[in-house]
């Protein structure tokens, strides 16, 4: 589990300092997603609309969203549903979360590994963007099915943002056109101002030196099938799209949704 003290570090280093309430700019900074992107509301309303079409948000849903960073997604999905709950391994984004006080919604830190509800509570589960830092589908498989226990029979769970390892070799190249372009558009990405890069500086050192912890991700890739194998094992049904059209990284990774098999 040496791989989520460091990304459990490499998150809480980007949230920590940041002003209260955190900007959109600081959300997309702790989410580790290009602001000059996913800053645009235009962008993002687009996105949860996506996620709403295919989760089928109502607001009689109870939903789960599992690595919610300081909530990004949040706003923009908590008013399709009657609950939201986040929950983050990022102590220090799942505060920043909670200082936004959005109606409707609430956070707690949690490893989505073993998630602490119980089953069947939630209508719909969403995880997107998590995977990519996830180092083996052996982990993915038991976040995926700790998602499944805590969905109702009926209930449907998307996992966005997946790296497609057939598109291994190309992403690089992706990358850096990507960065190129935005670069050339937009000039480049303004880093967010944060309070105390002094206490930032601290607590790297003492996790780096007591605890030898190393705030780092990694980029991984899974294949479809490893998907579709594991709906055909529980006896989901299953649907591999892609990411939503305007994603930077559209053709590179896709979506999976899940509905498990019953009525709600
Ligand atoms: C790239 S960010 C995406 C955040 C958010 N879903 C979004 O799309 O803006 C990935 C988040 O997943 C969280 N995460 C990764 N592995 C996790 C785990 N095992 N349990 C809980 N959170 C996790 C990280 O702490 C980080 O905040």
């Amino acid at each position: 589990m040496r791989w989520l003290g460091s990304l459990t570090a490499f998150y809480d280093l980007r949230a920590i300092g940041i002003s209260v309430p955190p900007s959109v700019e600081d959300l997309c900074h702790v989410s580790g997603k290009d602001v000059r992107v996913w800053g645009r509301q235009d962008f993002l309303d687009d996105v949860i609309e996506s996620i709403r079409r295919q989760l089928e948000l109502s607001p009689s849903h109870a939903m789960l969203e599992v690595g919610c960073a300081a909530g990004l997604l949040t706003a923009g999905l908590s008013r399709h549903v009657g609950s939201y709950s986040g929950i983050d391994v990022s102590r220090a984004a799942v505060g920043l979360a909670r200082s936004r006080r959005l109606a409707g919604a609430e956070f707690q830190v949690m490893d989505a590994a073993r998630l602490d509800f119980p089953a069947r509570h939630f209508d719909r589960v969403l995880c997107y963007d998590v995977l990519t830092n996830v180092p083996a589908f052996r982990i993915v498989r038991q976040i995926m099915s700790e998602m499944m226990r805590v969905t109702r029979p009926g209930g449907k769970m998307l996992i966005g943002g997946i790296n497609d390892r057939s598109m291994t070799e190309s992403f690089g190249r992706r990358l850096a056109a990507v960065a190129e372009d935005l670069d050339r558009r937009y000039g480049p990405a303004r880093r967010p101002q944060v309070k105390s890069s002094l206490f930032r500086r601290i607590l790297l050192w003492y996790k780096r030196a007591v605890w030898g912890i190393e705030p780092k991700v990694g980029c991984y890739f899974f294949c479809r099938e490893e998907f579709l194998r594991f709906g055909e094992e529980h006896g989901l049904t299953t649907q591999i799209c892609d990411v939503h059209e305007r994603n930077p990284y559209f053709g590179c990774r896709f979506n999976v949704l899940y509905t498990i098999p019953g009525h709600s």
